[in-house]
């Protein structure tokens, strides 16, 4: 008798972009650093590089473009239908660059998560690296966390702190923020599906203990 392979978890990736971010986890999951299978990668857009460099990787894709939908309601109901299609363990947020309704939120509750370029809960919404420039702040970052309701809310998982160096320019420091983007993603979803990363109450815990406001904290040099 041939034992039955466990199945591995399952992941579905949001996207509106570029998406490093998902290529990241994709690659990930390709060395066996993460064991788990991405069954889709979803976007709002259609004709976004993050689509080409899905099919490259073999990775199913599909676009549900929000403009096509009467209202965010709507469009989240048949997001909603699409993802659980795939049954997902983990809905990751990559770049996807719409709010969320109420209902969306609760539905995937705890397996939901998104990166921001920002340590959070600093600097929410856009245009994070230029408002970061323009505070003159010694010190910026990105966050992985839990998605609750409000914009860029909900428990820090991850943070990477990043220097802010005499001379930056939002580009610059936008490329030294992804670099900690591609780092501490896959790390932060190998956590939760490793089951070692749980959000309880607007809370999360690592390994069963609680973790700071900040989440786990990276500094970079
Ligand atoms: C990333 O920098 C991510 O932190 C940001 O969008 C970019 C997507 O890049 N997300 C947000 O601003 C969410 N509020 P990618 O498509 O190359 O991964």
């Amino acid at each position: 008798m041939i034992a039955e392979q466990p199945e591995r978890p399952r992941i579905v990736i949001l996207i509106s972009g570029s998406g490093s971010n998902m290529q990241a986890i994709a690659e990930a999951c390709a060395r066996d650093e993460i064991d788990a299978e991405i069954c889709a990668v979803i976007s709002n857009k259609d004709g976004v590089l993050g689509l080409e460099r899905a099919q490259q990787a073999g990775i199913r894709t599909q676009v549900l473009d929000h403009k096509q939908y009467p209202s965010r309601e709507a469009f989240d109901v048949a997001m909603i239908r699409a993802i659980d299609e795939y049954a997902p363990d983990a809905v990751v947020l990559a770049g996807f660059m719409r709010i969320l309704t109420p209902d969306f939120v609760r539905h995937y509750e705890g397996r939901l998560i998104n990166i921001h370029p920002s340590l959070l809960p600093n600097y929410k919404g856009l245009h994070t690296h230029q408002r970061v420039l323009e505070a003159g702040d010694k010190q910026h970052g990105v966050t992985v966390h839990f998605v609750t309701e409000g914009l860029d809310d909900g428990p820090n998982i991850i943070q990477a702190v990043v220097p802010v160096l005499a001379g930056d320019d939002e580009d610059s420091l936008r490329v030294r923020v992804q670099q900690q983007e591609h780092i501490i993603y896959p790390i932060a979803l190998k956590w939760l599906l490793e089951g070692r990363l749980k959000m309880q109450g607007n809370k999360a815990s690592f390994d069963g203990q609680p973790l700071p406001a900040s989440g786990v904290q990276l500094v970079s040099e």
